[in-house]
């Protein structure tokens, strides 16, 4: 029998997670499966998109019969389903929208597709009731790094974006560099405590005044010289000084370009999103900046950072809020706008 509450499923296969997870109105988790790649990756040094295709298949079936049970939800409970429609890998993101569209078929069930930044801001929304739009958001991830203005629950501004590498993929290469391996960024987030965050000074690259754009593939770059000029000259490398320095040359400029968005908009909440949001040194820091700036700060927990259904849902039950959702022949877009996007995953 069917109790009151609105019962929201969501599924997320953009990358390398497969990741299922049902909500109750919208907020309370009652099941967040979520079955990673990441050991079969890190023989790779990071993600082959076939490969991930492959595991997205196989595992789909058994991680929806788990999300369903953890949750004690029988299918016909579940008001609708939210799928990651795009950006993303789209071997991958095709595995979980051919799975939602062939389970909404078959069960009537209403299909929404989301934007997978859009289900990371929303992640916020979980833990936090009291969020509501407008505020602003910085993403940072493995493929995105973005300021973002949120209008609305599925109306979005880019404010500025990278103009090369994305801060979690500089993570990683940062990592593999120092010999950490795959995924890297919490492998550099680590290491960085016993480090000097001041002992090498790391290229720094705000761009033009005034611009919320990123660059920080020069950060990346310098690190790499660094630590190839150190080798040449057979001298030892204080790793940790290495990853404590780079941590904090990319941090700061990402602080700085994020609370002068804050100031530049007036605006008094920003709400954090992504896996490198879960990064110990970015939460401390912006904390702290935040505070002194008046500013309301909003990170999900470290779970609802990285790639996972909860915050596919979360978003998913905001658009159904809206009366929007898609028809059975959602496609896949890898290469999905924020910004101009949305309206092509609506029925
Ligand atoms: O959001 P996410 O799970 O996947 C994408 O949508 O990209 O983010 C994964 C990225 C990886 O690059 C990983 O190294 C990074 O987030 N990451 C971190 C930390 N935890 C995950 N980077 C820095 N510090 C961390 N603690
Ligand atoms: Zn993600």
């Amino acid at each position: 029998m069917k109790d009151n509450r609105h019962i929201t499923m969501g599924i997320e296969s953009s990358c390398d997670e497969t990741a299922i997870a049902i909500l109750a109105d919208g907020r309370d988790i009652l099941s967040n499966v979520i079955s990673s790649q990441i050991e079969i990756h890190t023989v790779y040094g990071g993600v082959v998109p076939e490969i991930a295709s492959r595991h997205h298949l196989h595992n789909i079936p058994f991680v929806f019969d788990q999300a369903l049970e953890e949750a004690g939800v029988s299918l016909s409970e579940v008001d609708e389903i939210g799928v990651t429609a795009g950006p993303g890998l789209a071997g991958a993101i095709l595995m979980g929208t051919a799975y939602a569209k062939a389970v909404c078929a078959a069960s009537g069930i209403p299909l929404i597709g989301v934007h997978h930044i859009q289900s990371h801001i929303m992640a916020n929304l979980i833990e936090h009731p009291e969020l509501k739009p407008p505020f602003i958001s910085l993403v940072v991830s493995g493929g995105h790094t973005h300021l973002i203005e949120v209008k609305g629950y599925n109306e979005f501004r880019i404010l500025g974006c990278t103009r090369d590498d994305a801060v979690g993929e500089a993570y990683d290469k940062v990592a593999r560099v120092l010999g950490l391996g795959y995924p890297g960024g919490p492998k550099v987030d680590k290491l960085a405590k016993e480090g000097n965050p001041f002992a090498i000074e790391f290229k720094r690259v705000y761009l033009e005044k005034d611009s919320f754009d990123f660059s920080l593939s020069g950060t990346k770059t310098a690190v790499i010289n660094y630590l190839h000029k150190e080798e040449q000259a057979g001298k030892e490398v204080n790793r940790a000084d290495v990853a404590a320095s780079f941590q904090e040359a990319v941090m700061e400029v990402i602080i700085d370009k994020t609370m002068d968005a804050a100031k530049m908009l007036k605006c008094s909440e920003l709400a954090v999103a992504g896996g490198v949001a879960s990064n110990s040194f970015l939460r401390d820091k912006l904390k702290a900046r935040c505070d002194k700036a008046g500013v309301k700060l909003y990170i999900p927990s470290p779970i609802l950072c990285t790639d996972n259904g909860a915050m596919v849902a979360s978003a998913a039950y905001q658009k159904a809020k809206l009366g929007l959702k898609s028809d059975l022949h959602l496609d896949v877009y890898p290469g999905l706008s924020i910004e101009s996007g949305l309206s092509k995953l609506d029925a």
